[in-house]
């Protein structure tokens, strides 16, 4: 996964470029480049490290009078981060350039038979590959060498090439990659996402899937695989650009926890109705898609599949309706036994994850009914699912996601809430106290956004632990998860969520004099038995930080601190409890000297598999 750009117009290039790049850094930022249209040719400027770097780099060399150019951030597959493996890739003649994100699988063939015609490689990468072929194809017309480019392609792409004898010009394609393109006036751009063509304009396109398109300052054509002329459909972002600043928040992770109330609240509202019934009609998901339904098939990656797993409590508990909750990347190979009377209910903040679109479109080729719960606009899950339901938490830029979680969340509830009127295990009142109470979640979130300085103050005196256990039971144990993936995302700390009843059955041999321990006991029916197991871990010599909305009486036995939470319905407690350990998680991470918003070794949207 990577991040791609142009723009053609009639100002600088060069700016706007390393603009739409840093938005984009959240897709990889292990290298960055960029190849400009100048007179004299060509100008290719790439290096490892972050944009900022580059930008560097580019102010060193003077100033480029360039008005037209491509760019890349780059997350490594194929090839160490370095210079040389850095994007663009240009032919050996040096006039065309390529950015590419994705993987080209059949490339170790297409090199070996470029080399074999006298092509000289600089690269390690596969994406130097389709360099070289577009420039054997190119006579001059672009559209054409990408056609025949194409055919011989096997893998995930989005691409754009630029070449000096089209100074004004791009040509894009993708497969399976995300690519659209910015409408502005008398200057267009193209990018892997929406916050990159901001700085010029709301309105864009979303390129399909073998879509080619042809861009220079006033024209967007776009073709199909075959040179057709194809009309596309023009969006329009329905936010501004601030929601992709940071605002003077120190990071964006902190801005995003923070503007939780708000994405809960525009994600819910307009789906409950006046007389307080969950409402996904205009998505087309009513009664008839939960009424008959055999199974629910959740899969997703990373937070998330937690959200699905606290989904599946709520589902389970309040429809009755058995839930298999998988991740993407098992699911997709375990020839899963799902068919037209299940549905597939597919979660992604970004609806651009290889594994979990891969599932779904095998879920949907064995007759499942497909549903999309997407953060980003028009993606591609959003696109190929027979219901999207959005989560409208705006643009969320920190890798490690927090809002766009919470706002899963509260699409859960109200599928969950859905499915138990088309079933009938609730009654109309049950029901409408249910949404009652989601409609005042996100005044309880701002509420529980209270705990941010006792979070801070924990951090700070456990942060030099390198091991770290969150322990919980029911939908407390699904909150765990995600507790513990935060703190190892960002702050790099080996950390364990175990089911408070399990742990004695081995990693209690792992807690020692002085190892953290985050429990959760939010769920009133297991309190007894989370505090039995919380006590067990005391015993042992842990530290324990307990998060709970209950009235039991706390002893120095049990925990050494207690964060107190408000009480709301069982199934919804996640969207409590992950507060104070999302900040927990992101304090420790800024008292380890953590680069928060862009961890190691990861990337915010994951398009390989
Ligand atoms: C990556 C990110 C995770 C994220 C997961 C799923 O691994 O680092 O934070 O939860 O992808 O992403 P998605 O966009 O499908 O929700």
């Amino acid at each position: 996964m990577c991040g791609i750009v142009g723009f053609t117009g009639n100002r600088a290039a060069v700016p706007v470029l390393i603009e739409g790049l840093t938005t984009l850094e959240y897709r990889g930022y292990d290298s960055a480049g960029v190849t400009l249209q100048t007179k004299d040719g060509i100008k290719t400027v790439k290096t490892k490290g972050r944009i900022k770097v580059l930008e560097d780099k580019i102010n060193e060399l003077g100033s480029f009078d360039a008005t037209c150019g491509i760019g890349h951030t780059r997350w490594a597959t194929h090839g160490a981060p370095s210079d040389r493996n850095s994007h663009p890739h240009e032919n050996m003649e040096g006039t065309i350039a390529l950015v590419h994100n994705g993987i080209i699988e059949n490339y170790l063939e297409l090199k070996t038979a470029l080399i074999a015609e006298g092509v000289e490689f600089k690269s390690d990468t596969d994406s130097e590959v389709v360099a070289h072929l577009f420039s054997k194809f190119y006579k001059g017309n672009g559209l054409e060498a990408m056609m025949e480019t194409c055919k011989h392609l096997r893998g995930s792409y989005a691409i754009a090439v630029t070449c000096s004898d089209n100074k004004d010009e791009m040509i894009c394609t993708r497969q399976d990659n995300p690519l659209i393109v910015g409408l502005g006036k008398g200057e267009n751009m193209i990018a892997s996402d929406i916050p990159a063509i901001m700085s010029i304009t709301k309105d864009f396109i979303v390129v399909g899937d073998n879509e080619i398109v042809r861009v220079k300052p006033d024209s967007v054509e776009v073709f199909d695989s075959e040179g057709n002329a194809i009309e596309k459909e023009v969006q329009t972002v329905n936010w501004d650009i601030q929601g992709a600043q940071k605002e003077g928040y120190d990071h964006f992770m902190i801005k995003e926890i923070m503007e939780q109330p708000k994405a809960v609240r525009n994600t819910i509202t307009s789906r409950i109705t006046d007389n307080d019934m969950p409402n996904l009609m205009e998505e087309g998901v009513g009664a008839d898609v939960f009424k008959n339904v055999r199974n629910i098939h959740i899969v997703a990656c990373g937070s998330a599949f937690y959200a699905g797993m606290a989904g599946k409590i709520a589902f389970e508990r309040l429809a009755r309706i058995p839930v298999v909750a998988n991740v993407a990347s098992e699911f997709r190979y375990s020839d899963p036994i799902i068919d037209e009377n299940d549905i597939c209910l597919v979660i992604s903040q970004s609806g651009e994850t290889a594994d979990t679109l891969a599932a779904m479109r095998e879920a949907k080729a064995r007759g499942a009914k497909t549903i999309a719960v997407v953060n980003v606009l028009a993606s591609s899950a959003a696109r190929e699912a027979d219901h999207v339901i959005y989560t409208w938490a705006g643009p969320e830029i920190a890798v490690a996601t927090t809002k766009a979680y919470s706002a899963q969340l509260s699409v859960m509830y109200l599928l969950a809430l859905t499915a138990a009127k088309a079933r009938g295990t609730l009654s109309d009142e049950q029901i409408a106290g249910y949404c009652r109470d989601l409609r005042d979640l996100p005044d309880m979130i701002e509420e529980t956004l209270g705990s941010r300085e006792t979070m801070e103050e924990l951090a700070k005196l456990y942060h030099e632990r390198n091991d770290s256990f969150f322990i919980g039971r029911g939908i407390d144990y699904m909150a765990c998860q995600e507790g513990s993936l935060k703190l190892k995302e960002i702050a790099y700390v080996h950390s364990e969520a175990y089911a408070g009843g399990e742990l004695k059955h081995g990693p209690i041999s792992l807690i020692e004099e002085g190892t953290p321990v985050v429990a959760l006991a939010c769920e009133e029916s297991l309190y007894e038995k989370q505090i039995s197991n919380i006590k067990s871990v005391k015993a042992r010599g842990a530290k324990v930080i307990l998060v709970t909305n209950g009235d039991f009486d706390i002893d120095p036995d049990m925990c050494d601190h207690v964060v107190k939470i408000a009480k709301c319905p069982f199934f919804m407690a996640a969207s409590l409890s992950i507060i104070p350990v999302q900040f927990y998680a992101y304090y420790v991470g800024v008292f380890r000297g953590c680069d928060i918003d862009k961890p190691r070794n990861l990337a915010k949207s994951v398009t390989v598999e």
